[in-house]
C-alpha cells in the first residue's frame, strides 16, 4: 500500500519499543549504533519501510519466536529519507524484533546527532556530541519510524569515554566499565513517546546537585567552567515545574529533569522529555550583570519547555499540521508561568509588543496575503520545519489567550486537564482540544476557534456610534489592499464604555459581518477590545479616537497599547497617515508603561528607516520632544528600589533618544557607558550599558568595532557574548560591515548565529544595502554555510531595505533565488518589503512636508 504523501511511512509495521545503543567517537566525529525495535506487524508483508538519513546500515535482521530472517535487499532512498528492507518472503502478522547496525558522522549542521564545540578553561577546544531531532531528524541518528504518531518506549544505552558526562531522557540505571577507557551507561526506559523527543548528550559537562522539586530531581548541566551561571535557571525551573504540575493537575510525566546548555544550538531550546537542551543564552546567566530582558529570556524558555513535558510530550499532535497545538500552548503556558513567578514583569504586555514570535509579530505576518492558516498542510521535512513561525507561536497563543479570557480561566484550565488526561501517551488532532473545552465550558468552542485556526488572517473591527446605538463591522485587515479576504471571524469581544463617568464592560460574541448593540445612554467613549486580549484591530472614527485620546489615563495599559499600535498598523496599510500616528503619539508623552514605550519607540524606528535623509533632522527633533520628559524622569542611573521594568524602560528610551532622536548629549554619555561596560560589567547598570553599546555602535566608528571584537572574543558570560555580537552588527561603517560579513563566511562566528546576525545587519539604516550587496555576491557559499534550520531568519531583514532605490532589484533577486528551507518566509518577506515600499511611496513627501511645517527647534 502506498500512501499519497511520499514522505509518510506505511502503517503496516508499527514500532512498540526501541533498545538503542550508541557509541560516539568525539575525536573522529563519528558514531556507531545498534537498535533492536520490537514491532507489531499488522498485515502480512514482504517489506519493512522506516526512516533513515545520512546513515550507513551495515546489517539488518528480523526475528521472532518462529526464527530469523535477513533482508534480501536494503535500499536507501536519500530523497525520501527512508530505508526499505525487502525480505523476499512474507512476514506473518504478529510480534517481530527488527535489529539494525548502523553508523554515521557527527555533523555540524545542528541537527540529528551533531558536534558542538567550545573553548575549555585551559584554552583548548572541547567537543560535545548532542542531538536535536525535532522536527524530522531522529532519522539522522538511528533508523526509526520518525513520525510523531509512532509512539514507542526508548531504552537508551551509551558507550562513552569514562571521563565525560553523558545524559539521556531517563535517569541512569546501570553503569559498566568496558575496560578500554569507556563505560556503558544504561538509562531507564522512557514512557511511550514520539521519536523527535529522544535525546542524548555526551561531553565535558558538569551537573549541579539535583534540586528536589516535590520528588522530581532537577539539575542544570553546563560545559565545564560555566556551572556558576546555573542557579538562576534552577530557581526558575523549580518554580515552573511546581506551577505547571499544579495547573495541569497531573504529575510530571518523566522521572527527572535535566536542563542542558549546549554551545551550538539551532533554536532557543528543545523539549526532549527529561533532557531539555538549550542555547547557552537561554539558560546560563549571571543575574548581577544582566537586566530584565536577558533574565526573562531564561525564565521564558525554561517555562516554555517544561510546559511541553505535558503538552507535546505526554500528549502529542498526530502530524506536523497540528504543531500549533504544541507550540501555541507551550507559549501560552510560558506567559502564565512567568506571570505567576514575576507578576511585576507584566508578561502579557510584553507578549503584545514582541515583534518576533509573539502577538505583534503574528499580527504583522497574518495581515499579509501570503499568510497561512495556523493549521496548515505539511508534507515534507522542509514544510514541517517552516511551521515553527510567528503564526504557530504568536497567533496560536494569542487566540488561546482570547478564548481563555472568554470562557474564564478556571473553565479553560479544566478543559485542558481533561484533554491531557484523556489523551495521555497518545496523539491528537485539534478537534480533540475543542471537544474537551466544549465539555468543560458548555460552549461550542470549535465553531469559534475554527475561524481563527483554519483560515488565514484576522479582522479589523470598525466602530460607529450614533446616540445609544453602537455598530461594529468586521472585515479582514490586510496590509496590501489588493485582496478580498476571508471571514467572518467569530470574535469574542469585550466592550468597555463610559456613560456619565460610570464604566461598563460587556462580553459579546460577534459571529457575523456586523453587530449592533444598544446601550443605556450615550457613551462618552468606548473601547472595542477592552483588556486588549483580542486578536483583531479596531478602527475608530476620528471623533471617537479624539475622545479616547482625551481619556488615556482612564484606559488600562493594554488598551493604551492597542490604540496606538492599531493606529500604526493603519499607517502601514495606508488607511491612516504617519502624521496621524505622530499626533496620537504626542498624547503619550506622560505614558509610564514600559511595553507601550517600547512599541512606540519601535514604530518611530520604523518611520526613521523609511524617511528620506533630508527629513531626518526634523524627525529627530520630533522624537526628542516626545521622549524628552520620560528620558529626564529616568536619567542615567537607576533610583534605589526602582522596578525591573523601569530599568528596562530606561534602556529603550536611551536608545530611542540616541539613535532615532540623534541626541548629542545622549550619544556622548552613551560612549562612556559603553566604555564602562566593556571594562567591567559591574561598573554600570546592565540596561544602560547595553544602550551605550548600541548607541555607540550606531556612530559607525571602526575603532569601536575593534574594541567590541576583542570583548566578544573574551566574553565571560553568554549574555556578554551576545550583546557584543549584537553591537558588532550595529556598527554602520562600510569596513565594519565587510569585516563582519567576512567572519560569517569564514566560519569565525558560530553558525547558530549567522542568520540572525545578517538579519540585524540588514536593519542598519545606513549600511543595510551594503550588507545586501555582500549577501548577493556570495549567495551560494553563504547560504550553503548556514544551517538549513536557521537560514530563513536572514529574509526577515529584507523589509528594512524599502528606502533604497535598489529595493526593486532585491525583490527580483530573491524571487529568482528560492531557498527550499525558507520558501514561505521568503514569500512573506517579499510581501513585507513591498508593503514597506508602498508606505514609503505614500509617506516620504507628505511626512517630510508635515515635519517641516510643524518643525520644532528644541
Ligand atoms: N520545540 C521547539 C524547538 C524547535 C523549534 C524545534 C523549531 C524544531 C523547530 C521549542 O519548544 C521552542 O519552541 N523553542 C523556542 C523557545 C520558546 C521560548 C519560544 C525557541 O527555540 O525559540
Ligand atoms: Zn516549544
Amino acid at each position: 500500500m502506498s500512501s499519497p504523501n511520499p514522505y509518510r511511512l506505511p502503517r503496516i509495521v508499527v514500532p512498540e519499543r526501541y533498545e538503542l545503543t550508541i557509541a560516539p567517537d568525539l575525536s573522529a566525529s563519528r558514531f556507531e549504533g545498534n537498535v533492536c525495535i520490537d514491532t507489531d506487524v499488522r498485515e502480512a508483508t514482504d517489506r519493512i519501510v522506516l526512516n533513515a538519513a545520512d546513515l550507513t546500515i551495515s546489517r539488518a535482521m528480523l526475528r521472532s519466536d518462529a526464527g530469523e530472517i535477513t533482508p534480501e535487499r536494503i535500499e536507501i532512498d536519500e530523497q525520501a529519507e527512508r530505508v526499505m528492507l525487502d525480505f523476499g518472503v512474507n512476514i506473518a502478522p504478529g510480534r517481530w524484533q527488527l535489529e539494525l547496525d548502523f553508523s554515521g558522522e557527527l555533523n555540524d549542521q545542528l541537527r540529528g546527532f551533531y558536534r558542538s564545540t567550545f573553548t575549555g578553561v585551559d584554552g583548548s577546544t572541547q567537543v560535545i556530541a548532542t542531538t536535536q531531532f525535532e522536527a524530522t531528524d531522529a532519522r539522522r541518528a538511528f533508523p526509526c519510524w520518525d513520525e510523531p504518531d509512532f509512539k514507542a518506549t526508548f531504552k537508551v544505552s551509551l558507550l562513552v569515554p569514562s571521563h565525560l558526562l553523558a545524559v539521556s531522557n531517563g535517569p541512569e540505571v546501570a553503569r559498566q566499565d568496558l575496560g578500554d577507557g569507556r563505560v556503558r551507561i544504561d538509562y531507564a526506559e522512557t514512557m511511550r513517546m514520539s521519536s523527535y523527543l529522544v535525546a542524548f548528550v555526551i561531553g565535558p559537562l558538569e551537573a549541579t546537585d539535583p534540586v528536589d522539586v516535590d520528588g522530581v530531581p532537577l539539575r542544570v548541566i553546563a560545559p565545564i567552567g560555566k556551572q556558576h551561571l546555573a542557579d538562576f535557571a534552577l530557581e526558575a525551573g523549580a518554580f515552573c515545574l511546581r506551577y505547571l504540575t499544579d495547573y495541569y493537575g497531573i504529575p510530571y510525566p518523566g522521572e527527572k529533569v535535566d536542563l542542558i546548555a549546549i554551545p551550538d544550538f539551532a533554536f532557543g531550546a528543545m523539549e526532549n522529555l527529561g533532557a531539555i537542551t538549550f542555547r547557552e543564552t537561554s539558560l546560563l546567566i549571571d543575574p548581577s550583570t544582566t537586566g530584565l530582558a536577558e533574565q526573562r529570556r531564561v525564565v521564558d524558555v525554561v517555562a516554555h519547555e517544561l510546559a511541553h513535558m505535558w503538552f507535546g510530550d505526554l500528549v502529542t499532535m498526530g502530524w506536523w499540521e497540528g504543531i500549533w497545538l504544541n507550540e501555541a500552548f507551550a507559549s501560552f503556558m510560558e506567559m502564565k508561568a512567568v506571570e505567576a513567578m514575576h507578576p511585576e514583569w507584566h508578561r502579557w504586555m510584553a507578549f503584545a509588543v514582541d515583534g518576533g514570535a509573539e502577538r505583534s509579530g503574528a499580527l504583522n505576518i497574518d495581515a499579509l496575503s501570503s499568510s497561512r492558516p495556523v493549521e496548515f498542510p505539511v508534507e515534507s521535512p522542509d514544510d514541517a520545519n517552516e511551521m515553527f513561525d510567528a503564526l504557530t507561536y504568536g497567533k496560536g497563543s494569542a487566540v488561546l489567550r482570547m478564548i481563555e479570557q472568554y470562557l474564564g480561566t478556571e473553565v479553560f484550565r479544566l478543559g485542558v486537564k481533561h484533554y491531557l488526561e484523556n489523551h495521555a501517551y497518545g496523539n491528537t488532532v485539534t478537534t480533540d482540544l475543542w471537544a474537551s473545552l466544549d465539555q468543560a465550558s458548555g460552549t461550542d468552542v470549535g465553531s469559534i476557534m475554527n475561524t481563527w485556526i483554519l483560515q488565514a488572517g484576522y479582522p479589523q473591527v470598525a466602530v460607529t456610534q450614533e446616540g445609544t446605538t453602537v455598530r461594529l463591522a468586521q472585515q479582514r485587515f490586510l496590509l496590501s489592499d489588493d485582496e478580498m479576504g476571508e471571514g467572518p471571524w467569530k470574535i469574542p469581544m469585550q466592550i468597555k464604555y463610559s456613560i456619565d463617568g460610570a464604566l461598563a464592560i460587556e462580553k459579546h460574541l460577534m459571529t457575523g459581518p456586523s453587530l449592533t448593540l444598544e446601550v443605556v445612554g450615550r457613551p462618552s467613549w468606548l473601547i472595542a477590545n477592552a483588556g486588549g486580549h483580542g486578536f483583531y484591530r479596531v478602527a475608530y472614527p476620528p471623533a471617537s479616537l479624539a475622545g479616547l485620546t482625551a481619556v488615556l489615563p482612564q484606559l488600562d495599559r493594554m488598551e493604551r497599547f492597542t490604540l496606538l499600535d492599531d493606529t500604526f498598523a493603519f499607517v502601514v496599510s495606508g488607511q491612516a497617515a504617519a502624521q496621524d500616528f505622530l499626533e496620537l503619539a504626542a498624547a503619550y508623552r506622560d505614558e509610564t508603561d514600559q511595553a507601550v514605550w517600547q512599541m512606540l519607540i519601535a514604530h518611530l524606528g520604523q518611520l526613521h528607516h523609511l524617511i528620506p535623509d533630508d527629513a531626518l533632522t526634523g524627525f529627530a527633533a520630533r522624537v526628542r520632544h516626545l521622549l524628552g520628559p520620560i528620558a529626564a524622569r529616568l536619567g542615567w542611573e537607576p533610583a534605589p528600589g526602582e522596578s525591573d521594568l523601569d530599568r528596562l524602560l530606561r534602556g529603550h528610551v536611551l536608545r530611542g533618544m540616541g539613535i532615532v532622536g540623534d541626541d548629542g548629549a545622549t550619544i556622548e554619555r552613551a560612549a562612556e557607558a559603553a566604555k564602562m561596560l566593556l571594562e567591567d560589567p559591574h561598573n554600570v547598570d546592565p540596561d544602560v550599558g547595553q544602550a551605550g553599546l548600541f548607541i555607540t555602535a550606531n556612530q559607525g566608528d571602526i575603532q569601536f568595532f575593534e574594541a567590541l571584537s576583542e570583548a566578544h572574543a573574551n566574553a565571560e558570560t553568554p549574555q556578554r557574548e551576545i550583546r557584543f555580537l549584537q553591537a558588532l552588527c550595529d556598527v554602520d561603517a562600510h569596513d565594519a560591515v565587510a569585516e563582519l560579513f567576512r567572519r560569517i563566511l569564514a566560519g569565525e562566528i558560530r553558525n547558530q548565529d549567522s542568520a540572525w546576525v545578517l538579519m540585524r545587519m540588514l536593519n542598519n539604516r545606513k549600511t543595510g544595502i551594503d550588507v545586501w550587496d555582500l549577501i548577493r555576491r556570495d549567495w551560494d557559499p553563504l547560504i550553503g554555510s548556514i544551517p538549513a534550520l536557521t537560514v530563513r531568519y536572514i529574509f526577515e531583514g529584507l523589509p528594512a531595505l524599502a528606502r533604497y532605490p535598489e529595493a526593486d532589484e532585491v525583490v527580483a533577486f530573491v524571487k529568482a533565488h528560492r531557498v527550499a528551507a525558507a520558501a514561505k518566509t521568503q514569500e512573506q518577506a517579499l510581501e513585507r518589503l513591498e508593503v514597506a515600499m508602498a508606505m514609503r511611496g505614500r509617506e516620504a513627501d507628505r511626512l517630510t512636508a508635515y515635519l517641516a511645517e510643524t518643525g520644532r527647534t528644541d
